[in-house]
């Protein structure tokens, strides 16, 4: 079958790493190294949000596009320690990263949390990347699957198709994230299709077609290219070896 005409994206999480003057220098980096990558692919950052600001300035006038890693739903409010999707769009965000499973499993996000972040993100202008993911017991129990199936249904929940049009999904495998442990092409490739499939369902053919699946955990320069030859994988989110300016732009400079 034909490959669909999807963007490549390649998204770098830098997840709590970095203070300003370190997240300017790294993204200084990157523009310089990737200012002759092929255009024909995404490219998003996602520092901590104390960088956020400079980073945007230190990127301006670049193809790189800005992400936060979290965002919450509402507007305004007392809502200590969360950062509404209005205050990421002012410092020049872009994309925001949805249910990463570091915030499923380490902080208590919910399914339906996941879908009321990007529900504001979409509100307010910018596109959400829905994390999905099972654990290795899941996996092992025989439930990656419907693991995948309950948190995809959950996250995009009342989203019109102009709303899922925007968006990314990612999966990552909790068992393959910092863990070295990637999965094969085939893994990731399979349940992609899965996605792919669900969307359809949800929003029709047209719409999953274009939809673009980020496959994340253990991507690295060396096994980027085995995996974005699988026809469902349209990308990568990145979490160590986007630290890396080197390690980041190779994975950028993938080849099919
Ligand atoms: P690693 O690439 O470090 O495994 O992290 C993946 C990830 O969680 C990206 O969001």
């Amino acid at each position: 079958m034909a490959r669909q005409p999807r963007q490549a994206m390649i998204a770098g999480n830098w997840k709590m790493h970095g203070t300003i003057a370190e997240a300017c220098s790294l993204a200084s980096a990157l523009r310089s190294r990737l200012a002759s990558a092929p255009a024909d692919r995404e490219v998003v950052v996602a520092p901590p949000f104390t960088a956020l600001a400079a980073v945007g300035e230190a990127l301006r006038g670049s193809a790189i596009a800005l992400c936060a890693q979290n965002v919450h739903w509402e507007t305004k409010g007392a809502f200590t320690g969360e950062v509404s999707p209005a205050m990421l769009a002012e410092v020049g965000c872009r994309w925001v990263i949805a249910g990463h499973s570091e915030r499923r499993q380490l902080f208590g996000e919910t399914d339906a949390g996941v879908n009321r972040r990007a529900r504001g993100a979409l509100e307010a202008g910018l596109r959400p990347i829905v994390c999905v993911g099972e654990t290795l017991a899941e996996r092992d129990a025989g439930r990656c699957f419907e693991v995948i199936e309950r948190q995809t249904r959950a996250a995009l929940l009342d989203l019109g198709s102009a709303d899922i049009q925007a968006l990314c999904i990612a999966y990552e495998p909790v068992w393959a994230i910092g863990t070295g442990r990637t999965a094969t092409p085939g893994q990731a490739e399979e349940v992609h299709a899965v996605l792919r499939r669900i969307v359809a369902e949800l929003a029709g053919k047209e719409i999953s077609d274009h939809l673009r699946i980020l496959y994340g955990g253990s991507v690295k320069p060396d096994n980027i290219d085995s995996l974005m030859a699988e026809p469902d994988v349209d990308g990568a989110l990145v979490g160590g070896a986007s630290l890396e300016a080197e390690s980041f732009a190779r994975i950028v400079e993938f080849r099919r």
